[in-house]
C-alpha cells in the first residue's frame, strides 16, 4: 500500500511532541520520548527522521554511522572491497504508530534512509545499509532487499537475539536529487 500523499519524513525538531507515541514496543516508544532527542541533539551521536501526517508523527527512524569489519559482509560482496573496516549507514531504531501500521509509513521511512546512505556514500563513503531486525520485522526487510548476516549477531541486548541485516548500496537506486530527504 503507499503512504498517505501527506506523510512528509523530516529530522526530528527539539520542539515535536513525542510523548504520544505508541508502536506497541515499549522499549522503541521509551527510546524514541527520552532518548532520540539527547542523541541527536546533544550527543551526535544519531539522527531521527520523523513521518508526520497532518502534524501528529507517525514514525520514526534513527539512524548512526557505522562499520562492518569485511569478514561480515556476504561473500560475493567482501570478494570487491579491501580487507578493512567499511563504512555503512546503520539503521538503529524503527517504529510506526500502532494506528498507522500497513499504510506504508515504514516503506516512506525506509526511502528517506536509502537517500541518506547515498548521501553518506557521495559525502563520506558508505557500502550499505546495516539493520539488527527483531524477528517479527524480518519480513518487512526482506520485501524491501535486505539480506540476513551470515554470522551477524543482534546489538540492542534482545530476547530473542535480532537478525543482522544488510543492503548493498548498489542495490539501493541512487535518489534523483536531494529533494527526497529535507532538510531544516
Ligand atoms: C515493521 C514496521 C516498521 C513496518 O512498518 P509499516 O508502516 O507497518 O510497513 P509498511 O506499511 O510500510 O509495509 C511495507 C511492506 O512491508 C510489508 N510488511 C510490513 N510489516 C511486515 C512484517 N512484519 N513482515 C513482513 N512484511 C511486512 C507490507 O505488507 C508492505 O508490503 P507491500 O509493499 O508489498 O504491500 C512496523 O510494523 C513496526 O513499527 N513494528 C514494530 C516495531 C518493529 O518491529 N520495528 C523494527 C525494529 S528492527
Amino acid at each position: 500500500m503507499s503512504p498517505p500523499d501527506e506523510v512528509v519524513v523530516r529530522p526530528l525538531e527539539p520542539a515535536d511532541d513525542r510523548a504520544a507515541f505508541r508502536s506497541g514496543n515499549i522499549d522503541l516508544d521509551r527510546f524514541f520520548q527520552r532518548y532520540a532527542g539527547q542523541n541527536q541533539f546533544r550527543h551526535h551521536i544519531g539522527t531521527t527522521w520523523v513521518a508526520v501526517v497532518e502534524g501528529r508523527i507517525l514514525g520514526f527512524a534513527t539512524v548512526s554511522a557505522a562499520h562492518l569489519e569485511v569478514g561480515e559482509l556476504p561473500t560475493a560482496i567482501r570478494r570487491k572491497l579491501p580487507a578493512y573496516p567499511l563504512p555503512v549507514l546503520r539503521l538503529a531504531r524503527l517504529a510506526v504508530a500502532e494506528e498507522a501500521k500497513g499504510q506504508g509509513v515504514g516503506r516512506a521511512l525506509l526511502r528517506v534512509v536509502f537517500i541518506l546512505a547515498w548521501r553518506m556514500a557521495d559525502e563520506f563513503g558508505c557500502v550499505g545499509v546495516v539493520v539488527d531486525a527483531k524477528a517479527e520485522a524480518v519480513g518487512f526487510y526482506e520485501r524491501l532487499g535486505f539480506a540476513a548476516l551470515a554470522h551477524g549477531k543482534g546489538g540492542l541486548g534482545d530476547r530473542p537475539e535480532p537478525t543482522a541485516m544488510f543492503l548493498e548500496l548498489g542495490a539501493i537506486p541512487r535518489p534523483d536529487g536531494p529533494a527526497g530527504a529535507r532538510r531544516r
